[in-house]
C-alpha cells in the first residue's frame, strides 16, 4: 500500500492553525503593497530568509511583524481564502482558525473588520469547496487579564461568529492561571475552551490548563510525556492534543523530527491529532506535517493515520451528528 497516498487523500480535520501564520511571503508583500505600508525587509526572499527561529519568541517577533500588513476586511479575507484553497488540496473537510484580534486592535484596527472579513472566508470556504470552518478567539497570553477583558467585550457583539477562546503567543512565564477569570467568564457565555500548554512550558501547565482554565483541548502539549500521572489523566478522559509536528521542529522543541513523542503519546492511547500551526513559517501547511512526521518515525503505520484522521474528527468541535458521519 502507498502510505503517502493515504496521507494526503483521507479526510481530515485541521484544529490547530493561527489565520496569521497562513499568511505567505507573497502576500505579505502584496498586502503591504495595497495598503502603502513600508516593510523593513527588502523582498520576499529577504523576509523567508529571516525565518530561521532558535525559539517561540523569535517567532512570534516575525509573525507579529507580518501580520501587521493586515487592515482591512479584504485582507483578512483574502488570506482566509488563500488558506482554504490550500486545505481543499490537502484533502482538510473542517477546519477550526485561530486568530489573534489584539495584535489587530493595538495597531487601530476594529475588531469587526478582523472578524467580518474572516467570517465571510468561512462561507465562501463552505460554497466553494465544501469545507466547514469556525473561528476561534485567542487571547495574547503576554498580555494583561484586563486587555483580555477588554478584547471579549469588543467581541461579544460577533459572539456568533466564533465558537470558542484559545490562548496563545509567550508561554514561558504566562502561565493559565493569569487567564482563569477571563475564561471563566468564556465558559459561563458557552464558548468553547482550549489553551496552548506544554509546548515550551512545563506540564504542569497542561494540568493547571485543565484544572483552572477547564480547557476541552490542549494546543501542542507534548511536553506531556514529562508526567507520567498527566499521561494516564489525558488518555483516560480522551483530552485531545493539538499537535503540530513541524512548529515544534523549527522552534527547537525538538530540533530532530525523528525524536519527537507523537507515536509515543498515540501509543499511551491519547487522543493526538496533527496539525500546521503557522504553515506559511513552519515549512509546510497539514499533508506536510503528516508526511514529515510518517518519514521521521517510521513505527508509524496506516492504521495510525486511520488513528490520527478519527481523532481529528473526535476532537473537533462540530455537532454531534456531523462528526458521527464523519466517523
Ligand atoms: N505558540 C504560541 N503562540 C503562537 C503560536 C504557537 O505555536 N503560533 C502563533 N502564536
Ligand atoms: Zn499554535
Amino acid at each position: 500500500t502507498d502510505l503517502p497516498a493515504l496521507l494526503r487523500t483521507m479526510p481530515k480535520a485541521e484544529l490547530h492553525v493561527h489565520i496569521e501564520g497562513t499568511l505567505e511571503p507573497e502576500l505579505i508583500f502584496a498586502l503591504a503593497e495595497r495598503n502603502g505600508i513600508t516593510l523593513k525587509y527588502d523582498g520576499v526572499e529577504a523576509l523567508r530568509a529571516a525565518y530561521a527561529f532558535t525559539d517561540l519568541q523569535s517567532f512570534l517577533d516575525i509573525y507579529y511583524a507580518g501580520a501587521s500588513v493586515l487592515l482591512k476586511e479584504e485582507d483578512f479575507f483574502d488570506m482566509a481564502m488563500a488558506y482554504f484553497r490550500r486545505a481543499a488540496d490537502d484533502h482538510i473537510v473542517h477546519a477550526e482558525l485561530f486568530f489573534d484580534p489584539q495584535t489587530h486592535t493595538a495597531r487601530g484596527v476594529d475588531i469587526g473588520v478582523v472578524i467580518r472579513g474572516l467570517s465571510r472566508a468561512l462561507d465562501t470556504a463552505r460554497q466553494d469547496f465544501g469545507i466547514s470552518g469556525a473561528l476561534i478567539l485567542c487571547f495574547l497570553r503576554h498580555l494583561s487579564e484586563e486587555d483580555a477583558f477588554a478584547t471579549l467585550e469588543q467581541a461579544l457583539p460577533y459572539r456568533q461568529h466564533f465558537i470558542g477562546v484559545g490562548l496563545d503567543s509567550s508561554e514561558q512565564g504566562n502561565p493559565p492561571e493569569k487567564f482563569a477569570r477571563v475564561f471563566a467568564r468564556c465558559r459561563e457565555l458557552g464558548l468553547h475552551l482550549v489553551a496552548h500548554a506544554g509546548e515550551e512550558g512545563p506540564a504542569s501547565y497542561v494540568r493547571d490548563a485543565l484544572d483552572l482554565l477547564h480547557v476541552e483541548r490542549i494546543d501542542h502539549g507534548v511536553r506531556s510525556i514529562d508526567d507520567a500521572d498527566l499521561m494516564h489523566r489525558l488518555a483516560t478522559k480522551r483530552v485531545p492534543l493539538t499537535v503540530c509536528p513541524l512548529s515544534n521542529q523549527k522552534l527547537q522543541v525538538y530540533p530532530d523530527l525523528r525524536d519527537h513523542s507523537l507515536a509515543k503519546l498515540l501509543a499511551a492511547g491519547l487522543c493526538v491529532t496533527i496539525n500546521s500551526d503557522d504553515p506559511a513559517y513552519f515549512g509546510g501547511y497539514l499533508n506536510t506535517n503528516f508526511l514529515a512526521t510518517f518519514e521521521a518515525l517510521p513505527e508509524l503505520r496506516a492504521n495510525h493515520a486511520w488513528q490520527l484522521a478519527a481523532n481529528s474528527f473526535e476532537a473537533s468541535f462540530v455537532d454531534a451528528a456531523t462528526r458521527t458521519r464523519w466517523l
